[in-house]
């Protein structure tokens, strides 16, 4: 029986895409390992968004490569978004490397595999995905949410990003489609469904019949998602600030399970950086929507990222960084230091513009440090509380498993008894904050 062993690196799209290849090579007959020594078939999910990820591919790639020369059976896959971007220089430049998938070709993985067992060096990369995706030959056992992709891709030009070359251009997929699939989830048994996308919310129905007037949007998706029968939970990521609309607003606003939790990346407080990121918003206009989203719904928590020593970055721009995290209180925030992308507008910017490295540096630790007060300030007003729990499964804590309240805060819980499943609901109160979490005992009752 031939084994395989996935590695995913990056964002919750490869940690789809890996779903999709496992379910994939299971139907094929391959049984999934957690042990790389056991493994015939290694595939190596790659990112490339900075460039310590996609160094980090490269690493791991060599351990490979190491395994093989005690195994010559041992097959390696590279897929990804560094696979991707290099495509045939991939091939060129590591022959221990039997075939390259890309982020567009992850429903070909079994006829590439095929055709690797006969000896050929496959290379399948580039855009669009051909075949129909199979929601049904998605291996998604091992986690506690269901994933959905609405939306490929990305049209965006935001000047430091690479994801436009690796995930390609933006394609939607239509909404009876994704209805059926959330339905699938909900049968399946998943108390929480999120979709993906780059810009989930520049979701439109792609090719409406004619004359039916305004095109379908976000808004109305969610409308239509959020009403499935058995739905509990409802989350999306990634939103584009400047997608947002009243109507999506609304939608937040009206429907009690979708999480009063959403990722708004904002990535500068500075009207001056922002525009030379390209995206399209001014701080003003980011700061009014988080006004608007937050009226219409109670509680609603934020999580945002930011990059620290974009090229031309002063010190009074980053102050209103700064000034942003402490204006917005946000719940959680992923900040990262500027890394140069290939082919993107910003590696042009001049020389002369780049924030040293000790500068970026000493930036991030002041955003982490600001924001590690703010985060424990707001999970301690959750203290003494009672949530409906979503078991993720075990925490680091020994005899603890965690989990996530509607609201996305991550709770660890002491175990009594029988440990409870990934993907179950459960009732805790809580009884300490953390800068990063909570932690609760369990509680009699869901709500
Ligand atoms: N589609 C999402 C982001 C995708 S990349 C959006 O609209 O925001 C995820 C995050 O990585 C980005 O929000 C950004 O903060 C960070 N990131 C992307 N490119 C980067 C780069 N070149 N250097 C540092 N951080 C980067
Ligand atoms: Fe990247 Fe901007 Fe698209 S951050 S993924 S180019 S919205």
């Amino acid at each position: 029986m031939e084994r395989f062993y996935i590695e995913t690196w990056g964002c919750q799209m490869n940690e789809l895409d890996s779903q999709r290849m496992a379910g994939q090579l299971m139907q094929q007959g391959l049984l999934p390992t957690r042990e790389l020594k056991l493994a015939d078939l290694i595939l190596l999910n790659s990112c490339s968004v900075r460039e310590k990820a996609a160094q980090k591919s490269y690493s791991r790639l060599g351990e490979y490569r190491l395994l093989k020369r005690e195994r010559s059976n041992l097959r390696i896959g590279f897929c990804g978004c560094v696979a991707q971007q290099e495509g045939e220089q991939a091939l060129r430049r590591n022959p221990d490397i039997d075939f390259v998938v890309g982020t567009g070709r992850v429903g070909e993985i079994g006829s590439v595999i095929e055709r690797s067992r006969r000896g050929e060096r496959v290379l399948a990369v580039g855009f669009p995905e051909e075949r129909p995706y199979d929601f049904e030959a998605v291996s998604r056992d091992t986690v506690h949410k269901g994933m959905v992709t609405i939306i490929e891709g990305c049209d965006k030009r935001c000047t430091f990003c690479v994801v436009p070359n690796t995930r390609g251009p933006e394609r939607c997929r239509p909404l009876a489609e994704i209805l059926r699939e959330v339905e699938h989830l909900i049968e399946y048994g998943f108390v929480e469904v999120e979709l993906l996308g780059q810009t989930v919310n520049h979701w439109r129905e792609p090719s409406p019949p004619l004359g039916s007037g305004r095109p379908l949007d976000f808004a109305d998706l969610l409308n239509e998602v959020a009403v499935l029968p058995g739905l509990k939970r409802l989350r999306f990521v990634t939103s584009y600030p400047r997608d947002f609309t009243d109507g999506m607003v609304a939608a937040v606003a009206g429907h009690a399970n979708i999480s009063p939790y959403l990722h708004l990346p904002v990535q500068s407080g500075s009207n001056r950086v922002l525009r030379r990121m390209g995206r399209g918003y001014t701080v003003e206009e980011y700061l009014a929507l988080v006004a608007r989203l937050r009226a219409a719904r109670d509680g609603l928590a934020l999580s945002t990222d930011l990059i620290v020593g974009f090229p031309g970055e002063t010190d009074e721009d980053f102050r209103r960084t700064l000034e942003l995290v402490e204006t917005v209180r946000f719940a959680s925030v992923f900040a990262f230091k500027y890394s140069p992308r290939p082919n993107t507008a910003a590696i042009r910017l001049p020389a002369a513009d780049e924030v040293p490295r000790e500068v970026a540096d000493e930036r991030l630790q002041h955003v982490f440090t600001a924001q590690s007060v703010i985060q424990r300030e707001l999970n301690e007003e959750l203290v003494g509380r009672k949530f409906d729990l979503l078991v993720t499964g075990w925490s680091r804590r020994p005899g603890h498993q965690a989990g996530r309240t509607d609201c996305h805060r991550i709770v660890h819980f002491p175990v009594e008894g029988e440990p409870l499943r990934a993907g179950a609901l459960t009732r805790i109160r809580t009884l300490d904050a953390y800068d990063h979490s909570l932690l609760g005992e369990l509680v009699d009752g869901l709500a």
